[in-house]
């Protein structure tokens, strides 16, 4: 008689009811029935909804300036351009990431470095960082991992010896803390992501935050096509794109912000109570606690997985047993970023100076990086909304494969 689900029997996570997502809220629908109603769609034409999402934002970062841009990737992008990146300069990047921490690099006409990736918090691999650094960089961009904000008492020392900027890519971390600080204050840019898997969600979207007000006014100018903000004329002071958010999306993304705390305290809890029920199993690797990571952000959340814990069953197969459980798991990002066809040197060299040498990026092995994508357990945020007894039944599920691995091994 089978046991696993995989195999004909009862599911273990059968309790695991993961909410709708993105929640449809009764603000959120006044706000855009508002900002419908006003007939005023598009910033230039005087909406209100991106200054209210833009002081809000700032507000809850307690940062200078925040500005509202058409999504996560573009506010890279923007962040690289005000901190005047020039063609030809090197950027230090993740490995393990959403392809735009990487690919916003080369698109502004840089190139891109990339550091391994520390496993045991999937965040750059600040021992690498040192080593990749070159008199050629001239600034990093690193992701606060699945919400798991990187080691700011580390890195800031190595960016202020070096003279690099720094651009966070926060768009796991919407409200993710570090030493009771909010990310995304702590470089020269923070950069979030409003799409709509993210905890802070509008269809799509984004926002950059910076304490320096001459970047800010460069970022602005740039994301606005070149022009001053809250100019009607067409005056346009240097060359750039539009980037602007729709004041439909400000209006769901503010309404969306207003409900981040409450949702991420909830997560925080069941995340609690997850971790210590998977911590209990040999073979799983959660990642550490850090007591200065004040407040976590949530986007996706990984562990790590151990196959000869479980009798040399592949991680692969794992994910299936354990989806067929009633386990929404995967296994995330399945390549180190360097072995992505777009970064086959061709690719790569067809967005820099003509004669630029283009590093040989596949043939790259960084150990931390490849260990990750060989052991990597992915679940979204979504699970932790879920209520106790389904977040319990998570790890019942993985101890059930773990006592019946034999049928999996036959
Ligand atoms: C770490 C990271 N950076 C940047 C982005 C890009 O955001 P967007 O999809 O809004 O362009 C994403 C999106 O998934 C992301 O996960």
């Amino acid at each position: 008689m089978p046991e696993l689900a995989i195999n004909g029997g009862p599911a273990a996570a059968e309790a695991l009811k993961l909410p709708e997502w993105p929640r449809l809220t009764e603000t959120s629908r006044q706000y855009v029935t508002e900002s419908l109603e006003s007939g005023r769609w598009c910033r230039t034409t005087g909406g209100e909804f991106c200054d209210r999402l833009e002081e809000a934002f700032a507000a809850y970062h307690d940062v200078e300036t925040a500005i509202a841009v058409s999504n996560g990737t573009t506010a890279i992008e923007l962040a690289l351009r005000a901190c005047g990146v020039q063609p030809g300069d090197e950027v230090v990047v993740p490995s393990y990431s959403f392809i735009a921490s990487a690919s916003a690099v080369p698109c502004v006409g840089a190139v891109p470095r990339f550091v391994d990736t520390d496993p045991e918090t999937y965040n750059i691999d600040l021992d690498h960082l040192e080593e990749v650094i070159t008199d050629r960089t001239v600034g990093v961009v690193g992701v606060h991992f699945a919400g798991y904000t990187m080691d700011m008492d580390r890195l800031l020392p190595i960016i202020e010896e070096h003279d690099l900027f720094l651009i966070e890519d926060a768009a796991h971390a919407q409200g993710s803390e570090w030493r009771g600080e909010k990310v995304g204050t702590f470089g020269d840019f923070g950069t979030f992501s409003f799409q709509e898997s993210k905890s802070l969600p509008s269809g799509e979207g984004g926002i950059v935050t910076t304490d320096d007000t001459v970047l800010a006014d460069r970022a602005r100018t740039m994301a606005n096509i070149g022009r001053r903000q809250g100019t009607v004329d067409y005056y346009h002071h240097f060359l750039a794109s539009n980037r602007r958010l729709s004041e439909l999306q400000a209006a769901l993304a503010l309404a969306q912000l207003e409900k981040l705390d409450d949702e991420n305290r909830i997560r925080e809890r069941n995340e609690e109570v997850l971790l210590a029920e998977l911590e209990s199993i040999d073979g799983i690797a959660t990642k550490p606690r850090d007591d200065r990571i004040t407040a976590r952000g949530y986007c996706i959340e990984n562990f790590r997985y151990d196959a000869d814990a479980f009798g040399g069953l592949h991680r692969d197969r794992f994910i299936e047993a354990l989806v067929a459980e009633s386990v929404p798991v995967s296994e995330g990002y399945q390549l180190p970023l360097y072995r992505q066809p777009a970064f086959y040197r061709n690719e790569v060299a067809r967005f820099l100076p003509r004669g630029t040498e283009v590093p040989d990026y596949p043939n790259l092995h960084l150990p931390g990086t490849e260990e990750i994508c060989r052991t990597n357990v992915t679940y979204s945020h979504k699970l932790l909304l879920a209520d106790e007894a389904g977040i319990r039944s998570v790890a019942e599920a993985v101890r059930k494969i773990r006592a019946n691995v034999d049928e999996l091994l036959e």
